[in-house]
């Protein structure tokens, strides 16, 4: 199903259908795909598909392969040709879209192999380019590519097309660009290891296609989409060169869609219904585009900014101003667990109980304090009953010497103590040669695990003693789908529900604060929230949740925009020095942790400077001036 479905379309240059989320619209692309399979098989020929590879297509070969198992849809008549492939890369190497595709798609639907068509990536150089003119006339062989499924990059690249890439470039040898390199690290571990070139079709390799589908899912995607679709044709952005192509389809989430002008600013496309959100939308922005206090906003300004419809149909200047400006105020609190002796009317959280138990969850054993370490110590500080759940163990984010480290000091101390016995000798040297010959991406050994993820415990442990939260407050989960000990976690199952719904069940809380990572459609931080909403969902008779708010606050990487947010919580300049030294207690994700992002620097950095911002975004549209924020989003479930 569709949503969004807005008439004023004029800034898109490509047709674009708007998705409520990822799965839905990885339905609609393999229905359409199995249509022209299905139609071809009619007629007896052969339906040629481009492919590829990452995690955007990753649901739309799920449906496929499920149309094969329950519905008949049969590939003996498919041939297909994949975009891209890393240069050099062996086919059986975790990382090679070889591997992606067999796993994803090919080892469970009956394809003939040989009408499979994959770059190769070991060939050796002085062959390359002879293997890339083949590959073309392969393509044209055939008859050329039905229908060709695009993932886009944050570059705009499609295929491996990165920015500079000519309209009439064909299948080639290129260099892929820092920063999908950069993304592509989470594959492969560390950046040195990412192949730095790859062999891919070039765009008018892709232009050739007879009909295209572009998705694109998630924020992070938002902002090359927008310049895509209603950005000026360029090599800059070599997706853009799709708008002189006479057959695209667009499809993406609502989160990927949100820097679309129609819902970004849908006032400058054309009429809008005024609810009271999107009234604090326009003057928010309004405020923040004129660097203008919101209370110093004129009619004259709302007019110049094409806001007249606004004034029309919903005040002046100053009754508007007035009521976005003290809707804003309302929002901030230092009391994030209510103030005790107030009128609550207008405050985020309640009054009473005055003590509230308040219940922490964070998906990794970090994400409490990076993400909202200030308002932890203040709920510790005002006398709050607060636990803190850590949902994944996050093995996998140690390096393999840091649990060498900790298995060396374990048995020195063991020896120290005459705790000497031959099983630990034994589980020591084990752990030993398996480092030693571990492969990139190779899943570690339960050992191997189980020391990382204790050394996140402790960490975990340690910040929480830090910030005062008693020890019989904190809780480790251990989420099962995320003991694969890789990357490429288990989707969200029964066990995680049923673990986040007894930890409820047990401390009954009064406030819940989550990652609220809603827009990323393929994180871990998603999947636990996902938990926590399936599991209120389960409890929701309970008499305890009918009092029970919940508090999103957002993960590692971004912050709520100011319209959103429904409590910021004030940080003093010393709160903030607290905050760090507890983050600092992650001592394993200090300096260069193993899953950096595409951010150099240190965790507390990060965190510190979205505060920061968040409170210099406040002082910007006229409120009070603080050192810094932390941003909170009520869920009402
Ligand atoms: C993959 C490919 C790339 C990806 C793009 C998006 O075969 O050619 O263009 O489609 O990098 O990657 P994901 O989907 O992982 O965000």
């Amino acid at each position: 199903m569709e949503v969004l479905n807005y008439s004023e379309r004029s800034l898109e240059k490509l047709p674009v259908t708007i998705f409520e989320d990822a799965q839905t619209g990885a339905v609609h692309i393999a229905r359409e795909i199995a249509a022209i399979i299905r139609k071809k098989q009619e007629s007896g020929e052969t339906a040629v598909l481009g492919l590829a590879t990452g995690s955007s297509p990753i649901n739309v070969y799920r449906e496929l392969v499920r149309m094969h198992r329950n519905e008949n849809l049969s590939f003996r008549n498919v041939v297909t040709f994949n975009l891209d492939e890393y240069y050099p890369m062996q086919p059986d190497a975790l990382q090679s879209y070889v591997y992606f595709m067999n796993e994803h798609l090919f080892n469970h639907v009956d394809i003939k192999p040989e009408n499979i068509h994959i770059p190769d990536g070991t060939l050796p150089i002085e062959k390359v380019k002879d293997f890339c003119d083949q590959y073309e006339k392969r393509i044209d062989s055939f008859g050329g590519i039905d229908v060709q499924v695009l993932g886009i990059g944050r570059t705009g690249h499609i295929g491996f097309n990165e920015p500079g890439s000519g309209l009439n470039s064909l299948t080639r040898l290129v260099k892929l660009d820092p920063l999908t390199i950069a993304d592509a690290t989470k594959d492969f571990i560390k950046e040195e290891y990412v192949p730095l070139r790859a062999i891919t079709m070039g765009v008018g390799t892709i232009m050739k296609a007879r009909k295209i589908y572009l998705m694109a899912w998630g924020e992070a995607k938002a902002k090359i989409l927008q310049k895509t679709v209603e950005g000026k044709i360029s090599d800059e952005v070599p997706a853009s060169f799709l708008q002189e192509h006479p057959d695209v389809s667009v499809v993406v989430d609502k989160w990927a869609s949100l820097e679309l002008a129609r819902i970004r600013t849908p006032w400058l496309v054309g009429l809008c219904n005024w609810d009271k959100q999107l009234i604090r939308r326009a003057v928010i922005w309004l405020s923040l585009k004129l660097n203008k206090p919101i209370l110093k906003l004129t009619d004259e300004d709302y007019k110049e900014a094409g806001l007249v419809d606004l004034l029309v149909q919903a005040g002046t200047a100053y009754q508007l101003n007035i009521q976005v400006f003290n809707s804003i105020q309302n929002t901030i609190t230092g009391w994030p667990g209510g103030k005790p002796t107030s009128d609550d009317k207008n405050r985020p959280e309640r009054a009473l109980p005055a003590v509230k138990r308040s219940l922490i969850f964070s998906p990794h054993p970090d994400d409490d304090v990076i993400s909202m370490g200030g308002t932890l110590l203040r709920l510790v500080d005002q006398g709050h009953d607060v636990h803190v759940a850590y949902q994944t163990s996050g093995n996998i984010a140690v390096f393999d010497d840091d649990a060498r480290r900790y298995a060396d000091f374990f048995l020195d101390f063991s020896k120290k103590y005459g705790l000497k016995d031959s099983q630990i000798s034994q589980l020591h040297s084990d752990l030993v040669s398996f480092l030693k010959g571990k492969k990139l991406g190779q899943e570690d050994t339960p050992v191997v695990q189980n020391i990382k993820a204790l050394i996140r415990k402790g960490e975990a442990t340690a910040a929480c003693r830090f910030c005062g939260v008693k020890e019989q407050n904190i809780h480790f989960m251990n989420m099962p789908f995320y003991e694969t000990g890789q990357v490429k976690k288990k989707p969200l199952g029964e066990a995680d529900i049923q673990v986040v719904a007894n930890l409820l069940q047990e401390i009954k809380p009064h406030q819940i604060f989550a990652a609220g990572d809603l827009r990323d459609p393929h994180g871990t931080h998603k999947v636990c929230l996902d938990a926590i909403f399936a599991a209120l969902e389960r409890l929701k008779g309970e008499e305890w949740t009918k009092d029970c708010y919940v508090w999103l606050y957002r993960g590692a990487w971004q912050e709520w925009e100011v319209e959103e947010i429904e409590m910021a919580v004030p940080i003093s300049p010393e709160e903030l020095m607290r905050k760090r030294q507890a983050i600092f207690k992650h001592q394993s994700q200090k300096d260069s942790p193993v899953f950096p992002g595409n951010d150099k620097r240190e965790f507390w950095q990060r965190a510190e400077e979205r505060n920061r911002t968040t409170a210099e975004l406040y002082d910007q549209l006229g409120l009070t001036e603080y050192e810094a924020i932390e941003a909170f989003v009520r869920y009402r479930f």
